[in-house]
């Protein structure tokens, strides 16, 4: 019997799909299903087509993508004080990387709507009760009660609920100024104590605001391209039931929109190019990434690129490389070669931090600044050396004081982790730590030899 090609937004179920979720009430699941499939969509299709032209500029080196936000949001941060705080560190990245890289900046943030996880076992031991792992807020609840632990349908819903409050905020603050560039007061370095790292970020705003008031001189009147900065979403389109439940066809386009968010990604652990992820992902007309790892070979990568972007259009593929500071050297030249051999058009994105992470002997998750911070120095040195180009940064961080990753202008040791670790998955970069590597990154960028 031939197997059909042919892409449907549920045609992923025919396919082995990794990281499935067990839910025990199937019509409960299936009418939830059905309920957010009639909701309007969180995101349109003009504003993703943007993102897929802007992602095409950084692919040609024309613009850079900063991506960044938690590992994976609670519902209980849906409250406007880590909104802000996130906005704001974004931003302050931005002018900072602006500045270095002399391009334009597009930030994609990890949020309104990151709310699934993959884990590396579906089940938790304690105490010799074992319970199903916690996967995201918009799955189960973390506290370790079967209650809690249970996937439950109902959670899809508040998930959209709570991602169309978050970005029903962020599209007000941004539309009411918040995110002027005339105005970088706004997003004052709230958790900034270090006297070098914010006189260092205070000199560059001021080389901004000198800059566009030059500029608006000139022209005669305020640019309005340049006015403010926009902010698009994106998050791991781990649970496929979810995206195919807002993925539509839109009026005068043709093909189908995951209108979850603008830019989802495949996680490194659901890219097999057999599998029901890649099989979802290859049909949306979204610009989309795909995380790669230590273990992705050259041949898997190029029929990756092939199946998630069989037109080669400019914009439409993000490959996201994660592969910590000690691997870097070795896995991505290799995977460079082969993507350059076959003439496939791609964005080329660092995630310094998913190939770093570690446990303390306390038994904490955390990683290094000086880990994450070589990564990145030498994936801009390995892209250019091989004629490649790194167009963008993957960070998971929080606009907050938290202490969950080492070292840093701060000097955060092991013991000082207990002070505010927060996540419930991943450890995150803070608002401090998160400015001084942007300051680091466009030393880098600006053409200094090393940022170590
Ligand atoms: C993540 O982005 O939180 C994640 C799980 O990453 P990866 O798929 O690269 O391991
Ligand atoms: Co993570």
């Amino acid at each position: 019997m031939k197997i059909s090609n042919e892409w449907s937004p549920d045609s992923w179920r025919r396919k082995p799909l990794r990281q499935g979720i067990a839910y025990p009430d199937e019509p409960a699941l299936a009418a939830a299903l059905t309920q957010l499939g009639e909701l309007p969509p969180l995101v349109t299709s003009w504003e993703v087509e943007k993102l897929k032209e802007l992602l095409a500029q950084a692919a040609r080196g024309e613009a850079f993508l900063l991506q960044g936000g938690d590992c994976c949001e609670q519902f209980a941060d849906c409250r406007s004080e880590p909104i802000v705080a996130k906005l704001k560190i974004l931003l302050n990245m931005s002018m900072v990387l602006t500045y270095g890289a002399q391009r334009r900046v597009v930030r994609v943030g990890r949020f309104a709507g990151q709310y699934t996880k993959p884990r590396s076992s579906d089940v938790e031991t304690r105490d010799g009760l074992t319970l199903p792992a916690y996967r995201g807020d918009l799955v189960n609840r973390p506290e370790f009660t079967a209650a809690a632990r249970t996937p439950d349908p109902a959670l899809l819903l508040r998930g959209y609920e709570r991602a169309g409050l978050t970005l029903n905020f962020i599209r007000g603050l941004v539309d009411g100024g918040f995110a002027d560039l005339h105005h970088p007061e706004y997003w004052d370095l709230g958790f900034v104590k270090f006297a070098e790292l914010s006189a260092e970020y205070m000199k560059i705003v001021g080389n901004i605001a000198g800059g566009l008031r030059f500029l608006e001189t000139l022209a005669g009147r305020p640019l309005d391209e340049l006015q403010r900065m926009d902010f698009y979403t994106g998050h791991e389109g781990l649970h496929l039931a979810y995206e195919q439940s807002q993925t539509r066809r839109v009026p005068r386009r043709s093909g189908w929109y995951d209108l979850t968010c603008h830019m989802p990604w495949i996680g490194n652990r659901t890219c097999q190019l057999d599998g029901a992820h890649v099989e979802f992902f290859r049909g949306i007309a979204n610009p989309i990434g795909v995380k790669i790892g230590p273990k992705t070979e050259p041949d898997e990568l190029v029929e990756l690129a092939r199946l998630l972007n069989p037109a080669n259009e400019p914009g439409r593929l993000t490959l996201i490389h994660r592969f910590g500071a000690k691997e870097i050297a070795r896995a991505l030249p290799p995977l460079i070669a082969a993507i350059q051999r076959t003439g496939q058009t791609a964005l080329w994105c660092c995630d310094p931090m998913h190939g770093n992470t570690r446990s303390t002997r306390s038994g904490r998750k955390t990683r290094d600044f000086q880990e994450i911070l070589a990564e990145l120095d030498q994936a801009f040195d390995i892209h250019r050396a091989h004629g490649s180009l790194l167009g963008g940064v993957h960070f998971e961080l929080t606009g907050e004081n938290v202490t969950e990753c080492i070292g840093g202008a701060r000097g955060l040791s092991e013991a000082g982790l207990e002070h505010a670790y927060l996540s419930n998955v991943d450890p995150r970069l803070n608002y401090e730590q998160s400015l001084e590597l942007a300051l680091l990154l466009a030393h880098k960028m600006a053409g200094a030899d090393s940022a170590v």
